[in-house]
């Protein structure tokens, strides 16, 4: 039977559980998680795992990144699957901090990042999102003192600001991006694929299909913004409402008018029934 990683609850006893592993040089690689977790999480494991002495994932469902309309009360949570799951990934260590572990009363202080969070993306439907990410992370920086960390890059714009950030900061941690893992079908690999409706899982993979096609077509020279409106129409034939379908540098995120600009990427998010999806990827 697969041994159940440590369960540490509190930044006391994370930091007297982390001191003998840096006292005997071990690197520490971290994967910070809402719990929920699927395949995408755990190939950010398996990459910790390569990478690093020690494995640490967080499982903290984050309220500073939630708006008081967003899903908070209705994230899933299944943190018994989660560490048994994790058990069986060899993790090391699961930080699950309570929210007072998190944010004790008296708590005031919020990371304000710019840059890449100011794009126009997530930022603009989510205004409150990064600041909430950022200021989290920032924590779990300071508490796991990682080597390494790992984060998905279906998330893009988040893993731009957290390595903004991370550098801005100076704080001593490697940030890694993984590239994104998906279903057979195209779909990106989500924890919120979970609120999808039989018809819905069906109509969802357009995105990532879209996504593809688009940036075959601007590889081969066609014009950015006529691929970006058709694509617009194939994803709201198949019932999505869009919130933006971008092309975008890679690294800064600002727009560009073509592939002379810089590496792009294209960046979707768009809301089928009651489930907003987000995906990206490279041109
Ligand atoms: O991507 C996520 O799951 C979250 O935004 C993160 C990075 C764990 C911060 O709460």
């Amino acid at each position: 039977m697969a041994k159940r990683p440590l369960v540490m609850r509190t930044v006391s006893s994370l930091r007297r559980t982390l001191a003998p592993w840096r006292k005997r040089g071990q690197s520490i690689a971290l994967v910070p998680t809402m719990g929920a977790l699927h395949a995408g999480h755990l190939k950010l494991v398996s990459d910790a795992k390569r990478r690093a002495d020690r494995v640490v994932v967080s499982i903290f469902v984050n309220p500073a990144q939630f708006a008081p309309h967003e899903d908070f009360g209705s994230y899933p949570r299944t943190f018994d699957a989660d560490i048994k799951a994790l058990g069986e990934a060899k993790v090391d260590l699961v930080w699950a901090p309570t929210a007072t572990a998190m944010y004790p009363g008296g708590f005031a202080t919020r990371i304000a990042p710019q840059g890449a969070a100011l794009a126009g993306l997530e930022d603009k439907f989510r205004p409150h999102f990064f600041g909430g990410v950022a200021t989290v992370v920032a924590k779990l920086f300071l508490q796991v003192q990682p080597d390494f960390a790992m984060f998905g890059q279906k998330d893009y714009q988040q893993f731009c600001v957290v390595t903004q950030m991370a550098k801005d900061l100076d704080l001593p941690v490697k940030v890694i991006g993984i590239p994104t893992v998906r279903e057979k079908d195209g779909l990106a690999l989500s924890s919120r694929n979970a609120y999808l409706s039989e018809a819905e899982r069906r109509a969802a993979p357009e995105l990532a299909r879209v996504l593809k096609v688009s940036a075959s077509r601007i590889k081969a020279g066609e014009p950015i913004e006529m691929v970006l409106e058709e694509g617009a129409v194939e994803i709201a034939r198949a019932g999505f409402s869009l919130d933006y379908l971008e092309a975008r540098h890679a690294v800064t995120l600002a727009p560009v008018a073509s592939p002379k600009d810089g590496p792009i990427r294209l960046l979707v998010a768009a809301r089928i029934g009651k489930t907003r999806l987000i995906d990206n990827m490279p041109v």
